[in-house]
């Protein structure tokens, strides 16, 4: 899917109040668009707003913007936060984690007042687990014992590699085991208790229940904004 469908929906989520607030940056191309957009308007419009990044690329980015990047201990209450996600559930529970970020973007969506998650068309799904794997999060002492655990539970979990074939380390010193399921999640909210009871699992990449807002950026040039039913 095009960088112009990503930007689209960064742009739109970008727009939103956020003068005074504490925003929390997500991690990803489609979340570095928002990012962006924030630095354009905080230096336009003079904006007073302060940044929790979700990862240290992000916080990297977010200086490079002229946006003014805290912490979460400082700020243990983010108003909103706009990230992307690998896929969208029609209930907006997400898969996230491809870009390696997924327990720090967890932690903060779990901190912030309202998620708004911005994707292009090609995310959204019918069922969690058929387009893109599960990552999860592992101890690198534990990631042998929870692999094995979680070939119980899906088809295969590969620990996750870089480009010159190093293992790949998260920034909280972690692997990554990317989980595939042959045919999605029949009951994602349980598979990920199950996957979380496994001793060394750190996080998993499920988000369920943290999402407000979904925009997608659509191929007409056009926003679809989703909204969780019942809040
Ligand atoms: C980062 O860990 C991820 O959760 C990303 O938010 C997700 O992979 C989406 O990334 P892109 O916007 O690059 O597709």
């Amino acid at each position: 899917m095009s960088e112009r469908n990503k930007e689209l929906a960064a742009r739109k989520a970008a727009e939103y109040d956020v003068a005074g607030m504490v925003v929390g940056l997500g991690t990803g191309s489609t979340a570095d668009f928002a990012i962006r957009a924030l630095g354009e308007r905080v230096e336009s419009e003079g904006l007073e707003v302060q940044c929790v990044p979700t990862s240290k690329s992000s916080a990297d980015l977010g200086e490079k913007v002229g946006l003014d990047i805290q912490n979460l201990e400082d700020h243990p209450v983010v108003d909103l936060t706009i990230d992307g996600a690998d896929e969208v559930a029609p209930n907006l529970d997400l898969i996230k984690g491809l870009g390696g970020a997924l327990l720090r973007e967890k932690i903060v969506a779990a901190a912030s007042t309202r998620e708004v998650i911005i994707v292009d068309p090609s995310k959204v799904v019918d069922r969690l687990g058929t387009r893109s794997p599960l990552p999860v999060e592992v101890v690198p002492f534990a990631w042998g014992l929870a692999q094995l655990r979680l070939m119980d539970i899906c088809r295969r979990a590969e620990l996750r590699r870089r480009d010159d074939g190093e293992t790949f380390v998260t920034d909280n010193g972690n692997f990554i085991l990317d989980c595939h399921f042959s045919d999605g999640m029949p009951d994602p909210a349980a598979t990920e208790r199950t996957i979380n009871g496994i001793p060394g699992v750190v996080e998993n990449g499920l988000f369920i229940g943290l999402t407000d807002i979904v925009v997608v950026g659509e191929d007409d040039g056009q926003c679809r904004v989703l909204e969780r039913q019942g809040k």
